[in-house]
């Protein structure tokens, strides 16, 4: 039993170096350009590995334990809490950076990334309350969200975070604004199981999906950037800011 958990570890290890290898470091404090390729190979090749050495998680699929996506303001057509419980988030393994701005080597500067991606799916048990364009909807079941051709920009800060004698950055205003091309829903089991009116709601939902999209995005705005600077941050607190880059 020893050998292939071994053998799995140390192909884990070398993986890890092979991306980000300790000594030559691959990137420049602030080379936009490598960063870019660097984290593009990551997610490509490495996105169902676990990264222990970067402190991350298997990306695609992404497991999101919970992520509300809450829209109450009394002056919107849309009011609902929808809540996404032990759902996978698919589509990291095909998002591509295409820009990359700040990790000078004064960390707290604004970072920026700006990131393509062909679709974010994310599926599994949901829950739903609330009005969609006056039409009342509820219901618990599984159910798909799909964003396709999206363009997503994050933006942080960080500030220096000591912790052993080393120095990490430690992520501030967080923040991920995501434009898709199109949104798909599909709900299964709304209204308690009545087939007729789940029908009718998920393709209202999709005749209407612009304008619903329009009104929950900064509500999906919030929940993605908090699920993402969780990801992001994990990295950022394992390994000392120095030891990411290179010095000029
Ligand atoms: C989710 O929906 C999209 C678009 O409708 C589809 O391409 C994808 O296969 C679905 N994913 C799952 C896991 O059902």
């Amino acid at each position: 039993m020893l050998g292939p958990a071994l053998a799995f570890v140390l192909c884990l290890s070398v993986s890890v170096q092979a991306v980000f290898p300790d000594d030559p470091k691959p990137c420049k404090y602030g080379d936009g350009e490598c960063i870019m390729k660097l984290s593009n190979t990551l997610f490509s090749e490495r996105s169902s590995a676990e990264e222990p050495g970067l402190n991350l998680v298997p990306l695609d699929p992404l497991k999101v334990d919970k992520l509300v996506i809450s829209q109450g303001e009394d002056t919107s057509p849309v009011g609902i809490t929808l809540t996404f419980t032990d759902n996978l988030l698919y589509g990291m393994k095909d998002q591509r950076i295409v820009k990359v701005k700040g990790f000078g080597k004064d960390l707290t500067g604004k970072h920026e990334l700006r990131i393509v991606a062909k679709t974010f799916s994310l599926v599994g048990p949901y829950n739903i309350n609330g009005k969609v364009l006056i039409l009342p909807i509820s219901g618990t079941g599984n159910s798909n969200m799909t964003m396709a051709n999206v363009k997503a920009i994050v933006t942080f800060s960080g500030k220096p975070l000591e912790k052993d004698g080393e120095i990490f950055l430690d992520i501030t205003n967080f923040k991920i604004t995501m434009k898709p091309e199109s949104t798909h829903y599909h709900f299964s089991n709304l209204f308690n199981g009545d087939k007729a009116l789940g029908d009718n709601m998920n393709v209202f939902l999709n005749e209407n999906a612009e304008a619903i999209y329009k009104e929950t995005a900064s509500a999906i705005d919030r929940s993605f950037s908090q699920l993402f600077k969780g990801i992001v941050g994990g990295v950022f607190s394992k390994v000392p800011y120095a030891k990411l880059f290179a010095e000029e």
